[in-house]
């Protein structure tokens, strides 16, 4: 099968992915009456090897606003779980049917729909059993499952994905795809820095201008996706490519062609970074990552 390289792009990356890794590993030990078979789906789509950007914006952010990265651990794999549930639901038959994620199969294909669907539903609630238990502050801990149920729900990543399948084949505009985009990715972005900066208990301003980068650097990410969908390199990629054409999926390159569509990845980035002033080089890194978003091959 094929291995996705790990692509660290600051040597802060690389070494918070491991930190962020090992936390995933020990949560999903599940050394109590947890099927086995359950775990090892659960694990097989968790574990493999990927980017987390997600968490890594938890804990940049939260580093940014004045907190240490520990105390924002939890959130940063509660992001990760949802994350990963999505990605196992999206590839399910009824929905894109993929069969190749993160360079492995994807874990409907390995362990049946069935098995794929609950592995799902199992990281889902996992997320919110980690920040109820551990995050230490009762009242952020609510605020976190708040705003983390709010940006994956029917509202947020869920509502976009619904509006992403509905919008396959059909002749919708730039208002409509940026409004799935915003959704479908960006949701989880923004609570991804919110969940930081809540932890770190930010300033308003501080939240303000996380809430622009996120916003910018969500829609952005999404764009420079569709664009690795026609032009990506699949064994690079850890999954197929040119899927979206092929099953009519609304995207940038489809509706404006890829160099408008880079064009316009590059000024969100540029929107984004100019957005993290304020907090001069405590933002170095989400700056890196940003930047990173448009460079990836991957
Ligand atoms: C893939 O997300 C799903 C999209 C929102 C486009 P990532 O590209 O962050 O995937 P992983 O987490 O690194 O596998
Ligand atoms: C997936 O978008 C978004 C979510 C999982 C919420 P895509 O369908 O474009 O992601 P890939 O290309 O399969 O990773
Ligand atoms: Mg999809
Ligand atoms: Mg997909
Ligand atoms: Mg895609």
């Amino acid at each position: 099968m094929v291995q996705t390289p790990a692509l660290p792009f600051s040597a802060y990356a690389k070494d918070t992915r491991v930190e962020i890794d090992a936390a995933l590993e020990r949560y999903t030990e599940f050394d109590f009456d947890c099927p086995a078979r359950l775990r090892e789906a659960i694990r097989h789509s968790l574990l493999a090897p990927c980017k987390r950007l997600r968490p890594l914006l938890v804990l940049m952010a939260a580093e940014a606003c004045g907190s240490d990265r520990e105390a924002a651990l939890p959130a940063a794999c509660a992001v990760e779980m949802v994350h990963t549930y999505s990605l196992i639901h999206d590839d399910l038959p009824a929905m894109d049917d993929d069969d190749l994620r993160r360079g492995r199969p994807t874990c409907h294909a390995k362990f049946g729909e069935a098995m794929g669907i609950l592995a799902g539903d199992a990281l889902l609630t996992c997320a919110f059993e980690i920040l109820a238990r551990d995050l230490s502050e009762p009242a952020v801990a609510a605020s976190c499952c708040a705003e983390l149920a709010k940006a994956a729900g029917a509202s947020g990543m869920v509502g976009g994905q619904v509006d992403d399948l509905a919008a396959e084949f059909q002749d919708a505009g730039l208002e409509q795809l940026v409004r799935i985009h915003r959704r479908k990715t960006g949701a989880m972005f923004l609570v991804s820095l919110r969940l930081g900066a809540l932890v770190a208990r930010a300033e308003p301003d501080q939240l303000a201008s996380l809430h622009t980068y996120g916003e910018r650097l969500g829609l952005a990410f999404q764009i420079a996706d569709d664009l690795l969908d026609v032009r990506g390199d699949q064994a690079t990629m850890g999954k197929r490519i040119g899927k979206d054409s092929d099953r009519g999926k609304l995207t940038f390159p489809a509706l404006l062609g890829v160099d408008e569509s880079t064009r316009r990845a590059r000024q969100l980035v540029d929107e984004a970074c100019a957005a993290l002033a304020i907090f001069g080089e405590h933002a170095s890194q989400l700056d890196a990552l940003a930047r990173y978003v448009l460079e990836r091959n991957h």
